[in-house]
């Protein structure tokens, strides 16, 4: 190894300054940030280390992990499959292509959930369509004495899930169920419903990559029922929430009203609808009365 730290860090710019340039020939708009995210999962430290002039470069393993990343990238595959981790609500998920990448926009379920969950309450929550977990877990992390249900249809999502519970202490909290919706939860059993159902319709237009990597089954409504999911959740959602219990769902752009009136025809009240950082109608919230 050099002594000489400015010719060690001027080896490291050198090779973000290359990597920059292969991800802005691919169009990538974020290319400066995206190669410093690469750059420090592969040599296993934090983006803040390079930012304060880290100069140790890659040793030939890690620059073969970050040249293989440059390429996947190229090619469209999300920041978040390379590296692994997504944050969310202050904590770090793991994702792969088995679950949907969590969205800052889906931070309103949780921050909703919790104004209706006191800090001390005892209380079960049930996520539908758990996927990585995000909702329930960063939930459930600041709820210290209530427990979860998460239901997935996918078992490899579900096992991804139980991976980020672990990480984060909060396996002995959460039940783990493989099934569709509601369809095997006991009646009278939840205080809250998180549900962040699929909502595109597959005439949609989605962001780049989003159709090619992320799971088609966490993505995508069928074609002939753009609110197919949500009727299928509200079939039962009165059956298995108890009185005063609230349900949480996610809706896509534009859909608010629609998923508002189906609530109502299926017997819950509506509490309110709540807008997400970019000021989309993103959360409807109901309750069983
Ligand atoms: C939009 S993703 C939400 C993932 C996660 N809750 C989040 O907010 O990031 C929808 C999830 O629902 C799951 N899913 C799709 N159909 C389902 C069904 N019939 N029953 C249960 N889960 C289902 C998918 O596997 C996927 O994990």
């Amino acid at each position: 190894m050099s002594f000489d730290p400015v010719g060690r860090q001027q080896a490291v710019q050198e090779r973000l300054l290359a990597a920059k340039r292969v991800l802005e020939g691919a169009g990538i708009a974020d290319a400066g940030l995206e190669v410093e995210m690469l750059f420090a999962a592969a040599a296993g430290i934090s983006r803040k280390q390079i930012v304060a002039g880290y100069d140790s470069d890659l040793s030939p393993q890690q620059a073969e992990v970050f040249q293989n990343w440059l390429q996947r990238r190229c090619d469209g595959e999300p920041v978040a499959y390379l590296e692994g981790w997504q944050g969310f609500y202050g904590l770090e998920f793991e994702v792969n292509r088995h679950v949907l990448i969590p969205r800052a926009d889906s931070e309103c379920l949780v921050d909703s959930a919790l104004e209706f969950i006191a800090p001390t309450a005892v209380a079960c929550i049930a996520d539908l369509g758990t996927g990585s977990g995000c909702l329930l877990q960063a939930t459930l992390s600041q709820r210290p004495n209530c427990r979860g249900i998460a239901v997935d249809k996918s078992a490899d999502a579900l096992r991804t899930a139980r991976r980020n519970a672990a990480h984060l202490g909060l396996t002995d909290r959460i039940r783990f169920v493989q099934a569709s919706w509601l369809e095997s939860l006991a009646n009278n059993c939840l205080h809250a419903i998180l549900c962040n159902p699929p909502y595109v319709h597959p005439s949609e237009p989605v962001g780049p990559g989003v159709a090619d990597f992320e799971p088609t089954m966490a993505l995508f409504t069928p074609p002939e029922d753009a609110y197919s999911e949500y009727r299928q959740v509200l079939k039962r959602a009165t059956d298995v929430l108890k009185t005063g219990g609230r349900l949480f769902f996610e809706v896509g752009f534009g859909r608010a009203q629609d998923v508002v009136g189906l609530s109502e025809e299926a017997g819950l009240d509506l509490i309110r609808v709540v807008k997400d950082l970019a000021g989309v109608e993103r959360l409807v919230e109901l309750q069983r009365n």
